[in-house]
């Protein structure tokens, strides 16, 4: 897949690493093209990756992740809307402090068309980086619009080496954002360490 990944911070950049290894080919939106950390990034990925301002970034992907800081949401999705619309879009910012952690208003005010998704926005990176605990792989729960677009966010996820668990639509985006909420209360508040993932148990599993 064509992955534009806006940000190339901690998120953007693990992220990224894991889905290149994986075989797909991203292009990190930035606002300073000529940044050295992401010129460094983008050498370390050799030719699979590349950098772009975020409006050549998004033209370029079929699935757009938003890995910048949630205070910057609204301004940069409304920027973009036209570009955005009809995409397959990934919601992992969190706006700390607000009411509502994830973006999905700002969406649905500017780029209705888009089908957006919460994902990887519920645990620390540490365990995108190291999502396997001993021979335990950690889940990831998300939701977002079921179809086609599900199961390439799907494959997503299980490319970084999680497994997917899919929530519901669109609707249940707080509930994600519930887990969040918890893995800073266990990891954060408790100091139990950012290396903490969720796990769903079921008999058929
Ligand atoms: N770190 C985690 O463990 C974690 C886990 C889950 C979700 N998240 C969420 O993921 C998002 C990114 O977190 P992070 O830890 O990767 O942060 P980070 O390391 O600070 O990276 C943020 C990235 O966003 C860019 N950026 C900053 N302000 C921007 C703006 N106004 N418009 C466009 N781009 C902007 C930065 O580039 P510049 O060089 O241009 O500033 C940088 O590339 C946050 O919303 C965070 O809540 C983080």
């Amino acid at each position: 897949m064509n992955i534009a990944i806006l940000g190339a911070g901690t998120i953007g950049s693990t992220l990224g690493r894991a889905w290149v290894r994986a075989g797909h080919t991203v292009t990190f939106g930035v606002r300073t093209v000529e940044n050295p950390e992401v010129q460094a990034l983008v050498q370390e990925l050799g030719g699979i990756a590349s950098v772009a301002p975020v409006a050549g970034a998004i033209a370029s992907g079929q699935v757009v992740l938003f890995a910048i800081p949630g205070q910057a949401m609204e301004a940069t999705i409304a920027a973009h809307a036209a570009a955005l619309a009809g995409k397959v879009v990934i919601d992992a910012a969190n706006r700390i402090g607000a009411a509502t952690m994830h973006s999905f208003a700002a969406f649905t005010t500017h780029v209705p068309t888009a089908q957006v998704f919460r994902a990887f926005s519920s645990l620390g990176w540490e365990n995108f980086a190291r999502p396997r605990f001993g021979d335990i792989q950690a889940d990831l729960f998300f939701c977002g619009p079921d179809g086609t677009a599900r199961a390439q966010v799907e494959i997503l996820i299980s490319d970084v080496g999680l497994r997917p668990v899919w929530v519901g639509g669109p609707e249940q985006a707080s509930l994600i954002d519930a887990l969040t909420s918890l893995w800073f209360t266990l990891a954060l508040g408790q100091k139990r360490g950012r290396h903490l993932a969720f796990k769903l148990l079921t008999d058929d599993v």
